[in-house]
């Protein structure tokens, strides 16, 4: 059967195509991790070799953390032990993702630069002995970067086993802001290309008040620690710049290797989800493909929930396109209070989740468990126990399971719910001051995708100033700075069709921080029917009772829910009320509401309600959205992803019980399980703790023939 289907170009923003479909060529599902070779004896190369062979591993990340070793003194290159490294790798058919180290500059480097050395906050200079970069706005860094970077492609950039660039290693960790004077300047001048004359800046950072107007650009300073809460704009502009300044070091780099290397696709590696310093939506749009590094949170005992959130977000990020899970873990990791070994069969739940979620490569951090160093005793694909480990043989196992999914690679994902995600709205809420400490929009964010999760349905994060229009809900579940393109944006949305579910705290200010005039929330107005009055935040512990006539899911009888966090005190202009708070602070008023707006409907969520209670919530809103949830068990997560000639269902089960997978009409009732080989009929049964990945052919006739089962 056909497996070339192929996405939508997208655009590069340099107006060179990036590759589609197969994002790493004509290969099947990429599988391997990062090896860091240079750590052992030469010896040690040719087991490791043989053994990942042995274990299907067929691309692995090499030189991230190499600068040391290939630039011993400034301008004096050492390449030697990675040509041999790579014609090994090459003589077996295992491909290259290249590292540029630049994320760890040598001893020598700072030796030679001091004043490129990051300065926190606090005003305390980073030193050495550890990993992480100098200061962004460094010049003499970026020429160092740059200069490595050239290096190793012109000497690597046509080896035919390079598959892949990797420029640096997760920008924006361990550390991504700088308060150096290097970093000062850097800004000053970013701030003047921004707002161009200083009066400009003084309104938007609203600089009358506590005196703090400027009268010379030489005066404008980072956002260090002052001796009270330091300006809300200047703090959100200096995250903006922050991350504009990792951004341009990437760029540096990526354009020096694609001038000697110009058909090798060029990523770095993201953390979608947790690190909130880079923009993904702007970070995205630079790299030729998307890469992430995702890791459980051990403490959560449901982390596979948190897992998916960050797949889909890396999905959503790449516009859909497959990408490549560049980092995770074989079993526990090391830098978590408490380091919670994977059990037998959640690694391969975890790696499926990612492929369900549109990856097209399944990589670890790292293949061999390092000896020395800060991170022995994370886990590895090679373990220090050896081959006769279960995560080796599970390692294994993996590998031959991903290698029957070849069709599947270049498939897309579809979504009918998005999620509002915006990076520079985080920034803002997360600064001081905010009327409530238990304010979170990451807990929000969760929670609703939790709940959607739940309900089995499949999400695309969006940006607020996005295209939303393919989507039948929308949640914006914390939306705290919402410009007002973004509320025309949602306003147009729900006037054309569209179900809006809008939580508390949401188009609250511009992108100055500052207040949108007219009451909390008004760039919504039209399309909520309401604007709020007053927060009417709980004490810690305090909780509110919703009354819902008619909530019952189960009938028309009433429903109660229990809030806790948030009320608000509402001022209606046309939505209706759904529910209403029967105590707290703001007792009589509306908790849930909704509105008409053209032809669509806003709904507007007042209270934080857990998961749980999101359930009623949601049912209503899927109901006016026209989306019905499959029904199958909450802990069975079912993806599909699209391909020319077929779809393919991919089914966790996270449960302790088998759960049934209907196939309904689609294939005429007809499957085929790309992992076993068998023949499907009408439903298939996934395992507790079990993976199935189901091929439905959409004309039954075009399934390829299977062998007997
Ligand atoms: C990642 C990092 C890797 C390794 C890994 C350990 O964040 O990119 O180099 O440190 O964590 O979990």
């Amino acid at each position: 059967m056909s497996s070339g289907f192929t996405l939508a170009p997208v655009p590069t923003l340099d107006g060179s195509r990036a590759p589609q479909g197969r994002v790493l060529g004509d290969r099947g599902i990429s599988y391997g991790g990062d090896y860091n070779p240079e750590q052992w004896p030469e010896e040690v190369w040719a087991q490791d070799v043989a053994l990942m062979r042995e274990a299907g591993v067929n691309l692995v990340s090499i030189g991230i953390f190499s600068w040391a070793l290939l630039e011993p003194r400034q301008g004096a290159y050492d390449f030697g032990w990675l040509d041999r490294l790579i014609e090994l790798l090459h003589a077996h058919d295992i491909r290259v993702d290249l590292g540029t180290p630049t994320a760890s500059p040598p001893a020598w480097f700072f030796a030679a630069y001091p004043h490129t050395r990051v300065v926190t906050r606090e005003g305390t200079t980073l030193g050495f002995g550890s990993r992480g970069m100098a200061s962004p706005s460094s010049p003499e860094y970026r020429r160092a970067s740059v200069a490595i970077a050239q290096q190793l492609a012109r000497r690597y950039g046509q080896h035919p086993a390079l598959a892949l660039w990797h420029v640096h290693n997760e920008y924006g960790a361990p550390v991504s802001e700088d308060y150096s004077p290097t970093s000062a300047a850097a800004f000053r001048t970013w701030l003047q290309a921004r707002y161009g004359a200083l009066s400009a800046l003084n309104d938007a950072w609203g600089t009358t008040f506590w005196g703090q107007r400027y009268g010379e650009w030489e005066h404008v300073g980072v956002p260090a620690v002052a001796p009270s809460v330091v300006n809300p704009a200047q703090r959100l502009d200096f995250a903006r710049f922050t991350n504009d300044q990792l951004l341009a070091c990437f760029i540096a780099e990526r354009d020096a290797i694609r001038a000697e290397s110009p058909h090798v696709p060029i990523t770095t590696n993201f953390m979608a989800g947790p690190c909130p310093a880079v923009d993904l939506w702007r970070w995205a749009r630079e790299v030729d493909i998307v890469a992430n590094d995702h890791y459980l949170t051990a403490a959560d005992e449901r982390g596979h929930v948190g897992l998916a959130l960050a797949a889909d977000l890396t999905r959503s990020v790449a516009a859909g396109r497959p990408w490549v899970l560049m980092e995770h873990s074989t079993s526990g990791v090391n830098w978590q209070p408490r380091n919670v070994a994977k059990r037998a069969g959640e690694m391969a739940r975890n790696a499926f989740t990612h492929v369900g979620r549109g990856a097209d490569a399944v990589l670890f951090f790292q293949w061999r468990a390092s000896r020395s160093g800060a991170e022995k005793f994370h886990s590895a694909m090679l373990p220090h126990a050896g081959t006769s480990s279960r995560v080796w043989r599970e390692v294994c196992a993996l590998g031959a399971d991903l290698g029957r999914l070849d069709e599947v690679v270049g498939s897309e994902v579809r979504a009918d719910v998005a999620l509002l995600w915006d990076w520079e709205s985080f920034w803002a809420q997360d600064l001081e001051w905010r009327p409530s400490a238990d304010l979170s929009h990451r807990e929000r964010s969760e929670a609703f995708y939790d709940r959607l999760w739940r309900d089995g349905l499949t999400v695309d994060m969006a940006h607020p100033e996005a295209d939303l229009s393919a989507y039948r809900l929308v949640v914006a579940p914390a939306s705290y700075l919402l410009t007002q393109a973004a509320a025309e944006n949602l306003t147009r949305y729900v006037a054309d069709g569209g179900t809006l579910l809008v939580s508390y705290f949401s188009g609250i200010v511009d992108e100055h921080d500052a207040v949108h005039p007219g009451g909390f929330g008004a760039p919504l107005r039209d399309a909520l029917g309401l604007t709020v009055e007053e927060f009417l935040p709980l004490r810690a512990g305090e909780q509110a009772r919703l009354g819902w006539p008619g909530g019952d899911p189960s009938g028309d009888g009433p429903l109660e829910l229990v809030g806790d966090v948030w009320t608000d005190d509402v001022t209606l202009d046309g939505a209706e009320v759904v529910a209403t708070y029967l105590d707290g602070p703001a007792a009589g008023g509306p908790a849930l509401t909704r509105n008409t707006h053209g032809a669509g409907a806003g709904w507007y969520l007042s209270t934080r309600l857990d998961a749980e209670a999101l359930a009623p919530v949601l049912a209503a809103v899927y109901r006016d959205a026209g989306i019905t949830p499959a029904g199958l068990p909450e802990e069975l997560e079912v993806v599909r992803r699209h391909g020319a000639g077929a779809e393919y269902v991919i089914a966790v089960n996270h449960g302790e019980a088998a759960a049934t997978v209907p196939l309904g009409g689609a294939g005429q009732g007809l499957a085929d399980d790309l992992i076993s080989g068998q023949r499907v009929e009408h439903a298939f049964t996934v395992a507790p703790g079990g993976v199935r990945v189901v091929r439905i052919a959409h004309d039954a006739d075009d399934a390829a023939p299977t062998a007997p089962s």
